[in-house]
């Protein structure tokens, strides 16, 4: 069993609605968005087709579309839409005490 590894990434208020927050990790950036329904999501902000800034794409519904072709990923799954093919990496989110906590276990120990 992977042991969770939470770590406070931010204020819930410090990411704009239909918009994202960037992430520095040691592992690359990550995205968080937060889409119309103040739902938060993160996935990697590498856009399967060519590592195109999907922080930097349009937040419609629970989905983002890539800025750089238009490629269209699902924020839950990570999953690039058909009929394209690729997924990015989703990190699990908590929200607590409106601070945003997601969860590196998937980075492994490492990320401890
Ligand atoms: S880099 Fe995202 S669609 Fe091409």
């Amino acid at each position: 069993m992977t042991t969770e590894i939470w770590k406070d990434v931010g204020a819930l208020c410090d990411v704009p609605r239909q918009g994202a927050r960037i992430v520095e990790t040691s592992f690359g950036r990550i995205a968080v968005f937060k889409t119309a329904n103040d739902d938060i999501y993160a996935i990697e902000d590498k856009c399967p087709h060519l590592g195109g800034p999907l922080s930097q794409g349009i937040v419609h519904g629970a989905h983002v579309t890539c800025p750089l072709h238009n490629m269209v990923i699902e924020l839950k799954s990570g999953r690039a839409v058909a009929p394209d093919e690729g997924c990015v990496l989703t990190l699990p989110v908590r929200i607590d005490e409106r601070r945003i906590l997601l969860d590196f276990s998937k980075f492994g120990e490492k990320a401890a």
